[in-house]
């Protein structure tokens, strides 16, 4: 245990409870709350002190980059993207003094305005019905029911990554980042880049691929989406946009919206825009593919038909 955690002026003390026991458990876990000090509880190097011991963990087997040490520091490298309903962060976790490093994405969920209500309530369809109350507060738009909301996309694309990260370890046919830890609105996932230069890796949309390199990419997708297929999910908003390719491989994110396609009544829908999005993409860069075959094949994989 490191010597800041004892409690003394200068601690931060964890878990101490801003909400009533009828709050959801992720809302309580991860919250820092400063204690009244003027001195805050800060490393030698970097800009905090992990935030690990609070958080959710990810799946197991747990990839050996993961740092889980008391002793390791986050650093803030800069913006990767800025986004209407989350920024992401390029944050370096580190043992000061040693070689243990890790590069991680932090995707931070705003607690503005989220398409939960106003764009899309179709992705709501056969998900469980929420408490009154957090329903009134998510619709009333308080404060708290606006963190509420970005709290529910975070554990939402936890969850998914969690689970398509467990189904790409057994079966190597998908690809998604290593989801490292979940605390309240933010989400931190394993950098896909070069760990060296903090460069992330390109998206799809910016590749200019021959058609060599198109035709296994392509294939990766097949390989991608029936994964999904046959666990009955769609990505719900897959787009080269949200492909990012490193080393050769695809690699899918933003999974937030992921969508059940046998509970939701439209899941047909958004399994067929999903591969029409791409395969759109293919067939604009020289590579002819059939999106229709492609829809009926992963339909009756998943069930549809
Ligand atoms: N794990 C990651 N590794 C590297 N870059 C990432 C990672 N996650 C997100 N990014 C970068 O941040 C951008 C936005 O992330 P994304 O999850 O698509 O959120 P949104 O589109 O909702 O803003 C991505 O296009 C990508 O450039
Ligand atoms: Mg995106």
């Amino acid at each position: 245990m490191r010597e800041h955690d004892f409690s003394g002026p200068t601690t931060v003390r964890r878990d101490r409870r801003r909400f009533d026991d009828d709050e959801p458990h992720f809302l309580k876990r991860g919250r820092l709350e400063p204690a009244l000090t003027e001195e805050p509880d800060l490393p030698e190097t970097g800009d905090r002190w992990s935030t690990w011991d609070g958080a959710l963990h990810g799946p197991h087997p747990r990839p050996d980059w993961v740092r889980t040490e008391h002793a390791a520091v986050d650093t803030e490298l800069g913006i990767l993207k800025t986004g209407k309903e989350a920024d992401v962060f390029l944050v370096r976790r580190a043992v000061p003094g040693t070689d243990r490093t890790s590069m991680l994405a932090a995707k931070r969920y705003r607690d503005g305005e989220h398409r939960l209500f106003n764009r899309d309530a179709g992705y709501l369809e056969g998900r469980r019905v929420r408490r009154s109350r957090e329903m009134r507060a998510m619709a009333n738009r308080t404060s708290f029911g606006k963190e509420l909301i970005a709290g529910q996309w975070a554990e939402a694309e936890f969850a998914a990554l969690s689970r398509l990260w467990q189904v790409g370890a057994t079966s190597g046919l998908v690809r998604v980042p290593y989801p490292v830890q979940l605390a309240g609105t933010e989400l931190m996932l394993e950098f896909v880049g070069d760990w060296e230069t903090g460069a992330g890796a390109p998206r799809l949309a910016q590749l200019r691929p021959d058609l060599d390199e198109l035709t296994v990419l392509w294939g990766q997708l097949v390989d991608a989406v029936s994964v999904l297929a046959r666990a009955q999910v769609a990505h719900g908003d897959l787009s080269p946009y949200n492909l990012l390719v490193h080393d050769g491989r695809l690699v899918l994110i933003d999974l937030p919206q992921i969508v059940d396609v046998i509970a939701n009544p439209r899941g047909g829908e958004f399994l067929a825009r999903d591969v029409r999005n791409v395969a759109c993409w293919f067939t604009a860069r020289g590579l002819p593919v059939d999106a229709d075959d492609l829809i009926e094949r992963l339909s009756v994989e998943a069930g549809l038909r």
